[in-house]
């Protein structure tokens, strides 16, 4: 299992992340007409990176993440970035209860597989909308091989598209859309190898 609490420190050293988070931005912004008044969850945020990348299209932005390490770093980003109204909370809605704040938007990337029960967390996220917020979920598609992650990696290696469309209905979300917003290249067996990730676009209630 990586250890977040332990990278937090360097996450953003990496150029490629930043890349990542950028093009990432730039699909979302495509998707989705974002506003100044709503108020957004980045659930698995790490430091942070994708809303701070969309600061000038949103409004306050909650950065949620499971580590302790990355919501420490994430807080320090959102002083040094004077984003007002942003804050950062610890939040594993595996274990914790369910805030009582709601959202009109929730944005997520690369977190959905390092968690057990997407379903179970699909639900919790749509939860925590509005009737009719959006969601925009980033992750890895269906990595066959298991060849993104190093050896030993528990979690999700990648997600078919059709059945994270399925998850998407059954927690309560339509209008359902995919993009592909980025491919990571990573080296293997030598050679360079594009994982591609999707985009998955859906409104609670539609
Ligand atoms: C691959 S990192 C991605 C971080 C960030 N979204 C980015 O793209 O730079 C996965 C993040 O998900 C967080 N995470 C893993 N399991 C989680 C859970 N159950 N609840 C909330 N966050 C979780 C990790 O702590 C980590 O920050």
């Amino acid at each position: 299992m990586t250890d977040f609490d332990a990278e937090a420190r360097t996450w953003d050293d990496k150029p490629d992340r930043l890349e990542r988070s950028r093009a990432v931005a730039d699909a979302i912004r495509a998707a989705i007409p974002l506003r100044r008044d709503w108020l957004t969850l980045e659930y698995g945020a790490g430091t942070g990176q994708l809303s701070r990348e969309l600061a000038d299209d949103l409004g306050p932005v909650t950065l949620a993440d499971a580590s302790a390490g990355m919501t420490e770093v994430a807080a320090e980003r959102i002083v040094q970035s004077g984003l007002v109204g942003w804050r950062a909370i610890q939040l594993d809605l595996m274990h914790d209860p369910l805030p009582t704040q709601r959202y009109d938007l929730v944005l997520s990337l690369m977190a959905m597989h390092h968690v057990d029960d997407v379903p179970r967390l699909l639900t919790a996220l749509a939860e925590l909308l509005v009737a009719d917020g959006s969601i925009a979920l980033v992750d890895l598609d269906a990595d066959r091989e298991g060849a993104f992650h190093e050896p030993g990696f528990t979690g999700h290696h990648g997600f078919d598209r059709a059945v994270v469309e399925q998850w998407l209905a059954d927690a309560g979300f339509g209008a359902i859309r995919f993009a592909t917003p980025y491919q990571v290249v990573k080296e293997v067996n030598g050679q360079p190898r594009a994982f591609p990730l999707f985009l998955a676009v859906a409104r609670r209630g539609a």
